[in-house]
């Protein structure tokens, strides 16, 4: 199995890959750390320039440790992910420190900036020494090519895609696969539109023989929303009108009249006893849920019959209106459900 990937992925690789971007020419350690930070969340082509003015202005890692931050920081500019040019400076000025550029996965990744796959990616292109990478690119294709379903960057997946990363890397040409695999996901099999007619794996690769292709990777499941819960009141007086409060001009739904809100129950039987009311009957109606961007709103709704005693001591920010009346103002949507259901 690793023979038939292997073998696919090079020839396409020497035929179609990228062969002359300016960090292979030559693949020395320093130009391919450089450009593997550049490239960690940067596309091929915005990197380029980026990459071509940083080595004329540092020729060698010496150069970079020797250089104030805020030079390579202006440099920068642009780039975005600032905290990676920080990182390199600061790897630049221990690599100085320590003599030699480290050639090894451990000394790789105990630089500032360095995971586990950059650190794969280096010792492939600059030592042509077994690099595992596991880069967005990777990821995909070996994601797709064995159909694999579920939240890539869950523990399981992340494991088992290291194990088969780690199982088709190959012993000799390690840096053309590194890049064959990369050039491959960025070209071919894209995110969207991957062009499958043109990929040197898909006679094998179960993720397009299940016609599954546009299922995968799947979709990172969002971090979940936070719930909220409030109890809505309506409170109804002996003329069926019922008490609408204005909100204050800052925060959620700022301004609108809604109905009075309360946390739960205790906070509401406190307030009973400070309103100039009376209370003949408490019902609860059926809640629901409200779905903000942000957030999700588990809505109790309480039915407060009413008869009001002394209407003075209302603060201003009450008010009574008819059912017809309120549904004319402007309302929010759940608030508005709600005097509907009346
Ligand atoms: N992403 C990370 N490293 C890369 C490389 N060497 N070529 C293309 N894309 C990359």
């Amino acid at each position: 199995m690793p023979a038939y990937l292997q073998k696919h992925v090079l020839a396409w690789f020497d035929q179609h890959g990228r062969h002359d971007l300016p960090w292979q020419m030559p693949r020395d350690p320093y130009p391919v750390w450089l450009s593997e930070i550049m490239l960690q969340q940067t596309q091929v082509i915005t990197v380029i320039p980026y990459f071509n003015h940083l080595m004329a202005r540092f020729p060698t890692v010496q150069h970079l440790a020797a250089a104030p931050i805020d030079e390579l920081l202006s440099l920068w500019a642009g780039l975005g992910y600032y905290t990676r040019a920080k990182n390199l400076h600061r790897a630049a000025r221990l690599i100085v420190a320590q003599g030699d550029f480290p050639n090894t996965l451990t000394t790789l990744m105990a630089l500032p900036g360095i995971g586990r796959s950059t650190a794969g990616a280096i010792l492939a292109q600059a030592f042509n020494q077994y690099g595992v990478i596991l880069d967005g690119n990777v990821r995909r294709v070996l994601i797709r090519f064995h159909a694999l379903h579920g939240d890539p960057y869950s523990m399981a997946l992340q494991t088992q895609l290291w194990e088969l990363a780690t199982h088709y890397t190959p012993i000799k040409r390690s840096a053309d696969y590194a890049q064959a695999m990369m050039d491959l996901g960025a070209l071919i099999c894209t995110r969207s539109k991957p062009q499958c007619s043109l990929c040197p794996l898909s006679k094998q690769c179960l993720g397009f023989s299940r016609a599954e292709i546009a299922l995968l990777p799947t979709k990172r499941i969002s971090k979940k929303t936070p719930i909220k819960n409030t109890v809505m009141l309506v409170v109804r007086n002996t003329q069926q009108q019922v008490l609408l409060v204005r909100r204050p001009l800052s925060g959620l739904w700022n301004g609108l009249w809604c109905l009075p809100e309360m946390n739960d129950q205790a906070q509401l039987d406190r307030w009973l006893t400070e309103q100039p009311l009376t209370l003949k009957q408490q019902q609860t109606l059926p809640s629901f849920r409200h779905t903000f961007s942000h957030f999700r709103l588990d809505i109790a709704i309480s039915l407060i019959d009413c008869t009001v005693n002394f209407e003075a001591r209302w603060l201003t920010d009450y008010q009574w209106f008819s059912v017809d009346a309120a549904l004319q103002l402007g309302i929010p949507a759940p608030v508005k459900k709600i005097l509907l259901q009346l």
